[in-house]
């Protein structure tokens, strides 16, 4: 079961922090970034540590909040928030032709949603490459809970150098989680190596679109309030993205911001103009809610001294993506498929 009641919210916080250490990792991880002052450059070379810090501390608010998959969505009218989330995850298995047996790589697998989802619906085995230690223990708990636990594992490891062997997976995705790496050619290259030849890799990337402004202040402060709600290093244009894939050696089957296709935004369950009772802990008033439990969750002791800092940057987070989508210069859904050349000397 994943953890979802209020006293999971409060006994998870933290993560593998240690509780009377959170309040410093909180004030060390919002000093990374540019909301606080910190800069792109330290980001970039202690990524380890700062996305670490971000998913020890917010993890039990995302499933809390989301669930097991933390990703959005695209979503089509009548459908619901968690229907979209699966239909996403089987698109990507469907766009990377998964076939029953394939040895399948989710790198930066969270708590293993999707992995659970994907290796269920393609019965493939998928194994999950994750750095964060709290997230793969929550994740080998699921996977027992599911079943799944003889055909997907979970690997800790920093996708930026990876303990694979070279040509080793059938396919390969990503969602919403290479956007953490400090050199995106590096990591796709690193996504290339471990990929058998002619096979695929598919990902949904976090990205500013050609509709950002650098010498827009209000632009600048949109993309600083994700990067400080997310633990980004970096946004990066989408056409950086997809020159990425190039540079690594991948030759680009198709790619597409799929924001465009929603017929209900993306954002939706984060504008605090919407309402919704099936997604109520992330509307406006569910996050109030939220906000006040940890308030007095934190008082009594039972949620470490920090974690309403967390529920701030959050908050921050939610701001963020809101105004990016509404000003149409962020997407956290460019979707591409690449594959590996079948002769890698061509
Ligand atoms: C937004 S979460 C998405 C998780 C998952 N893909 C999902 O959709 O549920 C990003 C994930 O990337 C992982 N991650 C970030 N940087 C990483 C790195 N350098 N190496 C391995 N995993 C990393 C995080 O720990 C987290 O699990």
């Amino acid at each position: 079961m994943s953890k979802q009641s209020a006293l999971d919210l409060a006994t998870g916080l933290g993560g593998k922090i240690a509780k009377d250490d959170v309040i410093s990792a909180v004030d060390k991880y919002e000093k990374y970034h540019g909301y606080y002052g910190g800069e792109e450059e330290e980001r970039k070379a202690n990524y380890g540590d700062m996305v670490n810090k971000y998913y020890d501390l917010v993890t039990s608010f995302y499933e809390y909040g989301w669930g097991e998959s933390f990703h959005f969505a695209p979503r089509i009218k009548g459908e619901s928030l968690k229907e979209s989330i699966k239909r996403h995850e089987h698109f990507l298995a469907l766009q990377l032709g998964l076939k029953p047996g394939q040895k399948v790589l989710d790198v930066g697998c969270g708590i293993g949603g999707p992995l659970r989802e994907i290796a269920q619906f393609s019965l493939t085995s998928v194994t999950g490459v994750n750095n964060n230690e709290y997230q793969i223990s929550r994740g080998k708990v699921l996977n027992r809970v599911a079943g799944v636990d003889q055909a997907c594992d979970f690997v800790k490891a920093d996708f930026m150098k990876m303990t694979f062997p070279d040509n080793h997976f059938d396919a390969v995705y990503a969602i919403e989680a290479t956007c953490h790496a400090p050199d995106v050619v590096g990591c796709y290259k690193e996504i290339y190596r471990v990929l058998k030849p002619g096979q695929c890799f598919a990902a949904y990337e976090w990205c500013m679109t050609d509709s950002f402004d650098p010498n827009n202040q209000e632009h600048q402060k949109i993309k600083a309030e994700i990067e400080l709600g997310n633990g980004l290093p970096d946004i990066r244009l989408t056409g950086q993205c997809l020159d990425a894939v190039k540079k690594a050696g991948f030759e680009v089957v198709w790619a597409k911001d799929l924001a465009a296709d929603s017929h209900v935004p993306w954002y939706l369950p984060l504008d605090k103009s919407h309402f919704s009772l099936s997604s109520f802990r992330l509307t406006a008033v569910g996050r109030l809610i939220t906000k006040n439990m940890v308030k007095a969750l934190e008082y009594v002791g039972l949620a470490p001294k920090g974690s309403q800092r967390v529920q701030d940057f959050l908050e921050k987070a939610a701001e963020g993506l809101v105004e990016g989508a509404k000003k149409d210069i962020f997407t956290p859904m460019y979707f591409f498929v690449a594959q590996k050349p079948v002769s890698v000397d061509q």
